[in-house]
């Protein structure tokens, strides 16, 4: 598959065109943003920011329908937000890299996968399996492929930036290419096993 031919692909410097056809948005109904915040009283709602920022700033995502090995991309704040829901040997393949050597085996940007994951998502709960970055490349800012199952993984299995060819692990982190920093992790939480809010 061509690196270069998808006209999609933001561009550095632009914003991700929300329309592009490789984003797979979950139906109707199993996302929405949270319309809680702008209930608030009209005298404080006055002194804090504009009601459609705040309905802006988090957004709910249901995770029931995402199986083992599968991707979806929901906006949040304007940006893509990547969630994958990793197989076992997803999962393997980035902890075996902690194991290896003392540094992490030479990554540019050392991150354990338990790091980058949450450990007790939900109640004790430990879902090592969801793995939720921000999907924008750290070297230039355009969309790594790697959410379609006939994406472009890279070398690595996780996510390739068309741009300039940086390769992304199972865990999101920078192995190959010019990018400096792993994939950004938002701030999220589990609101139930299949539930989780952005922002
Ligand atoms: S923007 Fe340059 S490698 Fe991704």
């Amino acid at each position: 598959m061509s690196h270069s031919s998808n006209p999609s692909l933001a561009k550095p410097g632009q914003e991700p065109d929300p329309d592009r056809r490789d984003f797979i948005f979950i139906a109707a109904g199993a996302m929405g943003a949270v319309g809680t915040a702008v209930t608030l009283w009209p005298f404080i709602a006055s002194l804090g920011p504009a009601a459609d920022t705040l309905a802006l700033s988090t957004t709910e995502v249901d995770l029931g329908k995402v199986e083992p090995g599968q991707a979806i991309t929901v906006m949040w704040r304007g940006k893509p937000v990547f969630i994958r829901n990793r197989t076992p040997e997803d999962i393997q393949a980035a902890q075996a890299i902690d194991k290896d050597a003392g540094q992490f085996n030479g990554l540019r940007d050392p991150e354990t996968d338990e790091t980058r994951v949450k450990q007790s998502a939900f109640g004790d709960k430990k879902m090592p399996n969801w793995l939720i970055m921000v999907g924008v490349c750290t070297h230039l800012g355009c969309i790594p492929m790697g959410q379609k199952a006939t994406d472009m993984k890279g070398d690595f299995n996780g996510w390739f930036c068309p741009c300039h060819g940086s390769n992304y692990d199972t865990a999101g982190r920078i192995r190959k290419g010019p990018a400096p920093k792993n994939l950004a992790i938002p701030a999220y939480t589990f609101l139930t096993e299949t539930q989780i809010r952005i922002g």
